[in-house]
Parts: C-alpha cells; sequence; structure tokens
C-alpha cells in the first residue's frame, strides 16, 4: 500500500516529501481555503507537484456534468498530470465516463459504501476514495466497509486503485493496509504520529548517553597515546 499526503500546506508537504514515504498528494477544496480563501490554486498545485511529483489529485467544484468536464479541460491545461478529483454524485458519474473516453485520470471522492465505489469503477474511475474518518463520525464501521470495498475488488478483478482517505488515526493506516487498499491518503499530522513511539525516544536517549560516554572514554586515553609517541 502506497502513502499519500492529503494537504495543501507546502511546508507539511516539503518535510514529510524530504522522508521519502509518500508518492502523491491529494487536495479538495477544504484543504486549499484552510491554507488561504484566496489561494492562487494553480501556482500551489504547481508547487506542490514541483516538490513530490507522483500522483496529485485536484478537485473540481461544479456539480453538473458540463460544469465539471469544462472545470477539468481548465485544470488540465495548467497542470496537464493532474489526476481529475469527482465527487460521487450522478453528475460525477456521467464526467468520468467521459474522461475515461478521453484517457483522463480520476478520483471519485466521498465514496461511503461498495455499491458507490462498484459504480464509480464502473463509470471508470482510475482511483476510488473510500473515507473511513466520516464513516465513523456518524457511528458507522468504516474497517468493515474497507474490508468489504478490497473484498470485492479482489473477486471481481476491478482495476481501479483503492484509496483509503479521510483517515483519522494510524489505525486506519493499518486497517486500509489489512483490507489491501492501494494506497491511503494521509493528513500531515496522523503521518507523524504513525512515525513515533515512546520506546524510540527512550531508545535514542540510551544510544547518544552511551555514545558521549564513548566519547568521554576515547578523549581521556588521547592525550596519553599521543604523549607516548
Ligand atoms: C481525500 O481525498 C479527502 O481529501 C480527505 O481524505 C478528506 O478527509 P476528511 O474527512 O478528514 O476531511
Amino acid at each position: 500500500m502506497q502513502l499519500y499526503l492529503d494537504s495543501a500546506n507546502i511546508n507539511e508537504i516539503k518535510q514529510v516529501a524530504e522522508l521519502g514515504i509518500i508518492s502523491g498528494v491529494t487536495t479538495n477544496p477544504s484543504l486549499l481555503a484552510k491554507e488561504d480563501p484566496s489561494i492562487d490554486v494553480k501556482k500551489r498545485i504547481n508547487e506542490i507537484y514541483s516538490i513530490v511529483g507522483g500522483h496529485l489529485s485536484v478537485e473540481v467544484n461544479s456539480l453538473d456534468t458540463k460544469g465539471m468536464l469544462k472545470e477539468a479541460d481548465e485544470i488540465l491545461s495548467w497542470f496537464p498530470d493532474a489526476t481529475i478529483k469527482i465527487p460521487m454524485i450522478p453528475a460525477g458519474l456521467a464526467a468520468v465516463k467521459q474522461l475515461f473516453d478521453k484517457d483522463i485520470p480520476t478520483n471519485v471522492t466521498l465514496i461511503f459504501s461498495p455499491t458507490q465505489a462498484i459504480a464509480a469503477e464502473h463509470a471508470g474511475a482510475t482511483y476510488v476514495s473510500v473515507f473511513m474518518g466520516r464513516l465513523d463520525d456518524i457511528g458507522m464501521d468504516s474497517n468493515l466497509v474497507i474490508q468489504e470495498v478490497c473484498a470485492i475488488w479482489e473477486k471481481n478483478l476491478f482495476e481501479s486503485e483503492i484509496i483509503a482517505a479521510s483517515i483519522r488515526t494510524p489505525i486506519h493506516i493499518i486497517q486500509a493496509a489489512k483490507a489491501g487498499a492501494d494506497i491511503a491518503t494521509v493528513p500531515y499530522k496522523v503521518l507523524m504520529q504513525s512515525l513515533q513511539h515512546p520506546l524510540i525516544d527512550k531508545g535514542v536517549e540510551i544510544f547518544v548517553n552511551d555514545f558521549a560516554k564513548m566519547q568521554a572514554e576515547i578523549s581521556k586515553i588521547a592525550p596519553k597515546v599521543q604523549k607516548k609517541k
């Protein structure tokens, strides 16, 4: 399972890209607005791509097929490598179908059930984004949903890639990987949290102290060796 960063924040993206653990970035209108409601989207998207490369999903904002297709054309005119992110609504599926016919990659977002994922697959989605956290928020079992979607994909040999999205805890990352999702798109805070453990801090502290002890001993011996020469 690959990891993407779910963010539009340049500092976060730079920091995580340096770790070499992410293969792409997903954005959405809320993440962009959180940065700055008057953000220059074209500039920000191209900046993100220059840092990470790989997958970069850019979401349309129209709610009708014609509008979505027009936006997709616009996005591709200033960022030809975009994966067009489209909401899981009937108008969105119709847009996905037309983009599929033109070989344009799409990411169907806001998927909450296996039947919605199946519909997106048949419309020609390149990626299907199953939202885990938002399901848990309303008392549903996101682990069960991601497991069902992955099992259906395996049995039916469906070709779209499954993205586990709306990741809120490191446990979601593990559940998505165990279920067989292709990708988990993870917010910065959760990704960094998933790398931490108190035993690592403790272990590093012990190594640093023992190394310092060795250095201190070596520096006591070194002058004596010099004198002998
Ligand atoms: C996915 O592509 C979405 O941008 C994202 O995962 C939404 O997550 P949220 O439910 O935390 O807003």
